[in-house]
């Protein structure tokens, strides 16, 4: 059910001639992707494009961006810093809680508030759930989800759509599996709400203890997502586009479960041989077993392409949060 094609995205925002682009994300926090509109996802992903293609401006100068990893990170965390970096700005931050005054018992709420008398924007990882909106409510400035327990994680699912309109040159009109977690994987549940806003055909694989929660079931009928359950990779590798694989988080579930699902959604070079040609495969990172090393030579592989696609997704967003103006130089 087709809504707004990417390709009309366009450039609606920027003026031709003096190549503004006027923000839409100026002053907002970024901590779901229910809450960011089409338009601005569109904004970010034509930003990010155009920092691919050239040298980025000094978007970020004289301001200080917070960087507090309360769980582990390697991509997320080291990407924004990049891209904080590379726009002119300067970090603060941590990338555990073990030096901070939390283990003397401030809240959460106490140390956002702080921070945010002291940056301009606060980039939060916290293992629970809803952390980064607490932080949020109570931070003066800005705050970026950078994933929040099994919730959510916006600016994984931002580069994901920046990838697939990079690898299939549209976003509209694609089938794509979303593979391994779903239950608990924040990217995949960041991925699945993004899929509301687009002609989505999805492909739901894992096992009956692993299935994508009901709430975000419900928003994808509700706005027409074609989407159906699948248990093994065989059925659905000749239908896609997009193959979204997922770490399987052993932990979470109980061994038979684990067993089964690890026979199920072990990606091989054999399970390709019945692949569309277009097939990309992709993966947020980090890969456990899921996808066997010899798929990394196929030309389906596109999972590390996408992990350095989070620098110039992450620098339009910051650029576009910090900035009312963006000026980009043509
Ligand atoms: N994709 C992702 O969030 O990776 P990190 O946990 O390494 O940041």
């Amino acid at each position: 059910m087709a809504r707004v094609h990417t390709e009309a995205c366009s450039l609606s925002t920027i003026n031709q001639n003096d190549s503004i682009m006027k923000s839409l994300l100026y002053g907002h926090d970024v901590l779901s992707m229910k809450e960011l509109s089409l338009a601005q996802i569109q904004q970010v992903l034509e930003l990010a494009a155009t920092f691919k293609s050239e040298d980025v401006p000094a978007l970020l100068k004289n301001k200080i961006i917070a960087h507090c990893f309360f769980e582990p990170s390697t991509r997320t965390r080291l990407s924004f810093e990049t891209a904080t970096l590379r726009l002119g700005g300067q970090v603060i931050g941590f990338s555990s809680d073990e030096s901070l005054s939390i283990k003397k018992g401030e809240t959460l709420q106490d140390t956002i508030q702080v921070l945010s008398h002291y940056a301009d924007l606060i980039i939060v990882r916290h293992p629970k759930e809803g952390a980064a909106r607490l932080a949020a409510e109570t931070s003066a400035k800005p705050v970026i989800n950078a994933g929040d327990g099994a919730n959510q994680h916006p600016t994984q699912a931002l580069l994901d759509l920046f990838t697939i309109q990079e690898c299939q040159n549209k976003i509209d009109g694609l089938a794509i599996a979303l593979v391994g977690d779903l239950k608990y994987g924040r990217t995949i549940h960041s991925f699945a709400q993004a899929c509301t806003l687009f002609d989505i055909r999805l492909f739901l694989v894992s096992p009956d203890s692993l299935t994508l929660p009901d709430f975000i079931c419900d928003e994808l009928k509700r706005n027409g997502v074609r989407f159906s359950f699948h248990q093994s990779l065989e059925e659905v590798v000749p239908k896609v586009d997009i193959l979204y694989m997922t770490r399987i988080q052993q932990e979470r579930f109980n061994d038979a479960d684990y067993q089964l699902i690890k026979k199920r959604c072990i990606l091989t070079p054999d399970l390709l041989a019945t692949a569309k040609p277009n097939l990309k495969i992709l993966h947020p990172l980090p890969r456990v077993n899921e996808i066997d090393a010899e798929v990394d030579k196929t030309p389906h592989a596109y999972y590390f392409q996408q992990a350095a696609n989070g620098v110039y997704v992450r620098e339009a967003l910051l650029a576009l949060m910090l900035n009312e103006n963006v000026q980009v130089l043509t």
